[in-house]
């Protein structure tokens, strides 16, 4: 993973081999600025049994932990360790997560209403008829559905590419970074977008971490497809941007959104007359064979 520089390297003879522990410099300054990462990993002769690091990023601001140093007390801890009980570091311990290995759709759609049966779910189900019809897979998430926490903001998955919450993150990840069209269907709630799928949207920067450290990119189109209560273009204004960030902060490249107003008078998306032949025919030109050259 990592391709930094090795600043300390430290040999430890024991009955169980020679394990070498390095202390390895990164400079994540394209990532975030001042960003930097020590990771220390341990060597059974040339096989790699265990790593460990620590960001910048994580160490809260005023802390009296200085990241270099807490470096170096990892490096002496982990050095200490290894000598006294090398058994434990004979086989490989993965401190990672693996994403699932199923759940690849073509087109991704996150529904962000808690409403079940309501307007966004119903665009939902156009948008995965209209994949069915042009002979792709999708799958919607219901987000309000799913256990998912909020970021904690540990920026620990800078340090791997994983974010250490358990909760049903994966399987979203897993589908985002393997589509080739991500949807996103919502209601405006005061303003913007409905908590959970807020929640979704902050912990999507793991998938900026797994771009960013892995090199896993997300190659998708982006759709927003959102609902208002009250009539005009006003309701739109944050949504299209907290939405816009999420896409761009991903590398999906977003089409034009359908923005489907007043539906505090229509009540049923359904009968707005044309809203679901623009939203067919929004999705339809993402799933168009295109020339990308
Ligand atoms: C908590 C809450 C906040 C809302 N805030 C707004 C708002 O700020 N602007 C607006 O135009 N409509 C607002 N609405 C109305 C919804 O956007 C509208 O009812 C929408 O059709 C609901 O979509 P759904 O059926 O997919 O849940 C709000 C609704 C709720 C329940």
């Amino acid at each position: 993973m990592s391709g930094g520089t090795i600043e300390k390297i430290r040999a430890v003879e024991t009955p169980e081999g020679t394990f070498t522990i390095r202390l390895i410099h990164d400079d994540l300054e394209s990532i975030y600025p001042g960003m930097v990462r020590y990771t220390v990993d341990i060597l059974c002769g040339k096989e790699p049994v265990a790593t460990y690091a620590v960001n910048s990023y994580e160490v809260p601001p005023g802390s009296l932990v200085d990241t270099r140093e807490a470096a170096e007390v990892l490096f002496s801890r982990v050095a200490h360790d290894v000598a006294s009980r090398p058994h434990t570091y004979v086989r490989s311990r993965h401190l990672t997560r693996p994403l699932p290995g199923s759940g690849a759709y073509d087109v991704v759609i996150l529904q962000g209403s808690p409403r079940q049966f309501g307007n966004s779910a119903r665009i939902a189900s156009w948008c995965s008829d209209e994949a069915a019809r042009a002979g792709f897979s999708s799958r919607v998430f219901f987000l309000h559905e799913l256990d998912i926490r909020p970021c904690i903001g540990c920026y620990a998955c800078y340090n791997f590419g994983y974010c250490p919450i358990d909760d049903d993150m994966p399987g979203i990840v897993r589908a985002l970074e393997s589509a080739s069209v991500i949807v996103v269907c919502t209601p405006v709630y005061t303003g913007t977008v409905p908590a959970g799928l807020k929640a979704v949207i902050d912990r999507c920067q793991w998938l900026h971490a797994r771009e960013k450290v892995l090199g896993r990119e997300v190659h998708a189109r982006g759709l927003l497809v959102a609902v208002a209560g009250q009539r005009g273009s006003e309701p739109f204004v944050c949504i299209t941007r907290v939405v816009g960030m999420f896409m761009g902060n991903l590398g999906i490249r977003p089409a034009a959104p359908v923005l489907i107003d007043d539906l505090d008078r229509a009540r049923d998306v359904g009968k707005v007359e044309g809203a679901e032949d623009d939203v067919r025919a929004a999705l339809r030109a993402l799933l168009a064979p295109r020339d990308e050259g």
